[in-house]
């Protein structure tokens, strides 16, 4: 007999994670399931939302400075491989593909995505965007994936960590991630990291709970994803969305709230929810200059140079390791 522990597939993992989230006191659902067709849908609603200014913001950042983007990770022209973590449909990274290439620089472009999905339809539409790019896509997790793109080649790494994804995660979580990422790389390899900054809190609650309510519809997607995934009998009328941001801490976080004394049945088991009680669903983690510096230095990694928007909504911070 194999002694071999039975790989948990993903659909497994996804109905482990709800029940857990679920039965604990208060209860959670992990944003990282967000995302399915439906989701990522919604999640495109999102960015086009007036409220939204993320995506605006550091689209600026990559439209505007690309030539000094492109010059700060050139080195002095080594070769390199440049690694996105989630590289979802790359419309921002593109303009830094498009100018180093124009830059002549030697480099491989290695994306890397959950969703299989994505990296197929990347595969497909970068090699026609620019014939030019020496491109690979890998699917699958981070840091396996990670280990994967380090043993393609010896050249140098720079790693890119777009869109504020780094917010989903509390402080003490990111700062985790960033220290097993630097322990991932050599010395002299560079890190993009995008960062939300802290500004008036008024204008972040209102990124996270829209006029039309696609966050709203975002988060009981979720709940819906439940339902046929897993077996679930969610009634999304009786739930409601809450968004909150805390100007000192910087956490903005986003619930659930039943509006009656429920029953859930999931996959067989009845779950109670009472009336007002919240579901803790995601966390955007909010930032300045000072507290970036402080998490990433004491990672061990060596600041590089900062690239903000013109209003200073956003920040894409670039780290060296040694
Ligand atoms: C994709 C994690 C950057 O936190 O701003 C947007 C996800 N959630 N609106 C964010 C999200 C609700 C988004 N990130």
């Amino acid at each position: 007999m194999s002694t071999k522990t039975k790989k948990i597939d993903q659909s497994e993992q996804f109905c482990i994670d709800t029940i857990n989230g679920l039965n604990a006191n208060p209860k959670y659902l992990s944003s990282k399931y967000f995302y399915d067709q439906t989701g990522d849908q919604i999640f495109q609603q999102i960015m086009d939302a007036d409220e939204y200014y993320l995506t605006n913001s550091e689209m600026e950042i990559f439209a505007t400075q690309t030539e000094e983007l492109a010059k700060t990770i050139a080195l002095n022209g080594y070769p390199f491989d440049l690694i996105e973590l989630g590289a979802g449909d790359a419309t921002k990274s593109i303009h830094l593909l498009k100018q180093l290439i124009s830059d002549e620089m030697d480099f491989h472009y290695l994306p890397i995505d959950i969703s299989e999905n994505v990296i197929n339809l990347l595969s497909e539409t970068l090699p026609a965007q620019l014939p030019e790019l020496k491109m690979k896509g890998l699917n699958g997790e981070y840091f396996e994936m990670l280990k994967e793109a380090a043993s393609f080649s010896n050249r140098r790494k720079v790693v890119l960590f777009m869109g504020a994804n780094i917010g989903n995660m509390t402080p003490e979580e990111a700062a985790h991630f960033c220290e097993d990422l630097r322990n991932q790389l050599m010395d002299g390899d560079m890190l993009i990291i995008g960062f939300d900054l802290k500004k008036n809190p008024l204008q972040i609650l209102s990124a996270y709970s829209d006029s039309k309510g696609v966050t709203k519809s975002f988060n009981l997607n979720l709940l819906r994803r439940i339902n046929r995934e897993i077996g679930a009998d969610f009634n999304t009328d009786k739930f409601d969305h809450y968004a909150s941001y805390d100007p000192i801490s910087g956490a903005c976080k986003s619930f659930l709230i039943s509006l009656q004394d429920q029953q859930v049945m999931i996959n067989g088991e009845s779950i109670s929810f009472n009336k007002n009680e919240p579901i803790y669903m995601e966390i955007s983690q909010k930032y300045n200059l000072d507290e970036i510096d402080a998490m990433m230095t004491g990672c061990g990694f060596k600041p590089v140079k900062n690239f903000l928007d013109a209003k200073e909504y956003f920040v894409d911070s670039i780290w060296q390791v040694g």
